[in-house]
C-alpha cells in the first residue's frame, strides 16, 4: 500500500476512534462508514444479499468497521472483519466491539466455505491484485454464498489528478473479474441513483471531520488524507469514476 493510503486508512482510523470518544457513541457508525457511503448503499446491499441474523458474514477490507456495525445493527448478523491496516482493526474493536483480524483480502485466515455472505466495499480499487482478492472471497464463501461489492469503476482512461495508489477497473473489467473468479452477478445498482443519506447522518460525519481537522489539521498525515479524499471526490463529481453496487452468487 502507498504511504498516502497508509495515512488515509491507518493513521486516520486511529484518530477517528478518538474523535468518536469525544463526540459520543451515536457518531460511531457514520464516522466509520466514510469509504462506503451511508444507509442507502448499505441498506440496498443488505436487502439484495438477504442478510439475516443466522448468516455468518465477512467484511473484507473493513476499514474502521462502520459498514459491518451497520449490518449488525440492522440485521443481527454475526460479522468478522478482515483488514490489512492494524490501526483500523483496533478502531473497529474499540468502537463496535467487533472481531477484527489484520489480513489482506488476498490471504484470508479462514477455512474454505466459512461464510454465507461476504462484502468488500470500496476495496477492489485499492489493490492491483483483484483476481487474488476475489479468489479468496470465493474460497471462504460456502457454495451459493452471496457476495456484495461496492466498486468504484472508471468510465475513462483519463484519471489525471486522481488519488494515489488506486487502480479503478472499468465495468467490463469488473464483469470479467467476477466471472473469472467464479461469481454470477445477481444485482447491480448505481450509487448515484440512490436517495441521498439523511441530514443527521451527514451532519455526524461532518462533525467528525471538524474534530479531526481541529486536532490534526497541522499534521502531514491529515493533509495527505484530505488531498486523497479531494482527488477522489474530483473524479466522482465529474463522472470519471462512478460507484457501483454489485451482488453476486458463488458458483
Ligand atoms: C476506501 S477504504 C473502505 C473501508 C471500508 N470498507 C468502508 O467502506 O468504510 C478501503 C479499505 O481497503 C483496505 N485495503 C487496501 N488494500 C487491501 C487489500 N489488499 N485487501 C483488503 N483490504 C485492503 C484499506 O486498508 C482500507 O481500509
Amino acid at each position: 500500500m502507498s504511504d498516502a493510503m497508509d495515512d488515509e486508512f491507518d493513521t486516520l482510523a486511529g484518530w477517528t476512534a478518538d474523535a468518536v470518544d469525544e463526540l459520543g457513541p451515536e457518531y460511531a457508525i457514520p464516522a466509520g462508514c466514510r469509504g462506503s457511503g451511508g444507509p442507502a448503499a448499505l441498506g440496498w446491499l443488505l436487502e439484495h444479499l438477504a442478510v439475516t441474523a443466522s448468516d455468518r458474514m465477512l467484511d473484507a477490507g473493513a476499514g474502521v468497521g462502520g459498514p459491518a456495525a451497520f449490518a449488525v445493527q440492522r440485521t443481527g448478523v454475526t460479522v468478522v472483519l478482515a483488514e490489512p491496516e492494524p490501526e483500523a482493526c483496533r478502531a473497529a474493536r474499540h468502537l463496535y466491539d467487533l472481531e477484527a483480524v489484520v489480513a489482506p483480502g488476498q490471504d484470508l485466515p479462514f477455512g474454505d466455505d466459512a461464510f454465507d455472505v461476504a462484502w468488500s466495499l470500496a476495496v477492489l480499487c485499492t489493490t492491483e491484485d483483484k483476481d487474488a482478492l476475489l479468489g479468496e472471497l470465493h474460497r471462504v464463501l460456502a457454495p451459493a454464498g452471496r457476495l456484495g461489492l461496492l466498486v468504484y469503476v472508471r468510465t475513462t482512461d483519463d484519471l489525471s489528478g486522481g488519488p494515489e495508489g488506486n487502480v479503478f477497473p472499468s465495468d467490463d473489467e469488473l464483469a470479467q473479474l467476477l466471472d473469472g473468479a467464479g461469481f454470477d452477478v445477481t444485482g447491480r445498482q448505481d450509487v448515484s441513483d440512490l436517495p441521498p443519506d439523511d441530514e443527521q447522518w451527514t451532519q455526524r460525519g461532518d462533525a467528525i471531520d471538524d474534530v479531526l481537522e481541529r486536532r490534526h489539521g497541522d499534521d502531514a498525515a491529515w493533509q495527505t488524507a484530505q488531498r486523497q479524499t479531494e482527488a477522489f471526490g474530483g473524479l466522482l463529481s465529474d463522472g470519471r469514476v462512478m460507484g457501483r453496487l454489485v451482488t453476486a452468487a458463488r458458483r
